[in-house]
């Protein structure tokens, strides 16, 4: 899921970790990691399915690499809403070798009918495939080479209970990035991109990359533009310009999250207001939203969630320059 400029394909190919080391951060979920593929290892069998999920650009599909090339096999790579038809899932899952890894991204838009086909190959490694319809149906089950299904979603919400439950190898979720993580992607990155660059211009992108490595490579990729244009080093100044153009705040708030927080102020009296309400008075998708927007927003305290909808907190009040109603508090319960 990359509906932000900063997805770009090949940005994230040529910045990707490409091994344990390299990948900064999400100790936690490194550490479950690492404990689940080397007791498998040692079993000499394909580790149990794992899920991950988050906003977008934290690691997800990087980890499912990681998995593959940890165990000597291929990423075999698909999404969600590709799978149309039970034969696809069957040749998929019949192609992996000893060591691959089926990675299914999005999986929240997996159809159902092949989700219920999912569930028995990743219990018992069969696969009930019926053949014929009417009274005259039967179902064959063919047998499956043991296998490991990484699954990433920025949704976990819209995965039904049961194939939530069917990842026994654990549920992950990635968190948002401390600054010295971020910073030290940034260092990383620019050595790759042969990029001379200032600590303080590290800390002034890091500052302003909400917490996320793809934003972090971005951001560096168009600073270093305006510096090789200008002939100049790459300093906290000229970093501070180019995210002047791009429109990206202090905060890393982009216009349309700034939008947004002015639409729950000004247009929704500082909420509570529905994602569908605040979606359609953008006109944006309800997605992107409750995807890329909201989450930052909510890690940084400038909204909070409460049963009857978004409210804007006075941060955020704060932040656009307004002063907070009297009754927030009240608001907030
Ligand atoms: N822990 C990390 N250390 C260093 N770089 C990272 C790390 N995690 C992500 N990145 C960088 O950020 C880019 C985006 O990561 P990735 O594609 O894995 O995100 P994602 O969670 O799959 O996002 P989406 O939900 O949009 O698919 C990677 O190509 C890599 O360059
Ligand atoms: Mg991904």
């Amino acid at each position: 899921m990359s509906s932000t400029p900063e997805g770009s394909p090949s940005l994230d190919a040529t910045l990707r970790p490409a091994s344990w080391d390299e990948y900064i951060g999400q100790n936690s979920v490194k550490n479950n990691l690492h404990i689940l593929i080397s007791a498998a290892k040692e079993r000499a069998t394909p580790p149990e399915h794992v899920l991950f999920y988050g906003p977008p650009g934290l690691g997800k599909t990087t980890l499912a690499h990681l998995i593959a090339h940890e165990l000597g096999g291929a990423l075999r790579s698909t999404s969600g809403p590709a799978i149309e038809k039970v034969g696809d899932l069957a040749a998929l899952l019949n192609n992996l070798g000893p060591g691959d890894i089926l990675f299914i991204d999005e999986i929240h838009r997996l159809p159902r009918t092949i989700e219920e086909v999912l569930y028995p190959a990743m219990e018992s490694g069969v696969l009930n495939i019926i053949i014929g319809k009417g009274p005259s149906a039967r179902t064959i089950e063919l047998p499956l080479p043991p296998f490991t299904l990484v699954a990433a979603t920025t949704r976990v919400a819209d995965l039904s209970a049961p194939l939530r439950s069917r990842f026994s190898g654990g549920t992950f979720r990635l968190e948002f990035y401390r600054q010295e993580d971020i910073e030290q992607i940034i260092k990383r990155s620019a050595k790759i991109l042969g990029v001379k660059i200032d600590t303080e211009g590290i800390q002034e992108i890091a500052k302003r990359s909400r917490a996320t490595p793809r934003t972090a490579n971005y951001l560096l990729k168009r600073a270093r533009d305006v510096a090789q244009l200008k002939k100049v080093p790459l300093s906290a100044p000229v970093v501070r310009e180019a995210l002047g153009m791009l429109e990206v705040d202090e905060l890393g708030l982009t216009p349309l999250d700034r939008k947004l927080l002015g639409a729950l102020i000004e247009r929704f009296g500082g909420g509570p207001a529905g994602v569908g309400a605040l979606a359609a008075a953008l006109s944006e998708e309800p997605e992107t939203i409750s995807e890329v927007h909201e989450p930052f927003l909510l890690q940084l305290g400038l909204i909070e969630r409460t049963p009857r909808g978004r409210v804007a907190t006075k941060a955020a009040y704060i932040h656009l320059g307004k002063s907070a109603p009297d009754n927030l508090n009240q608001k907030l319960l």
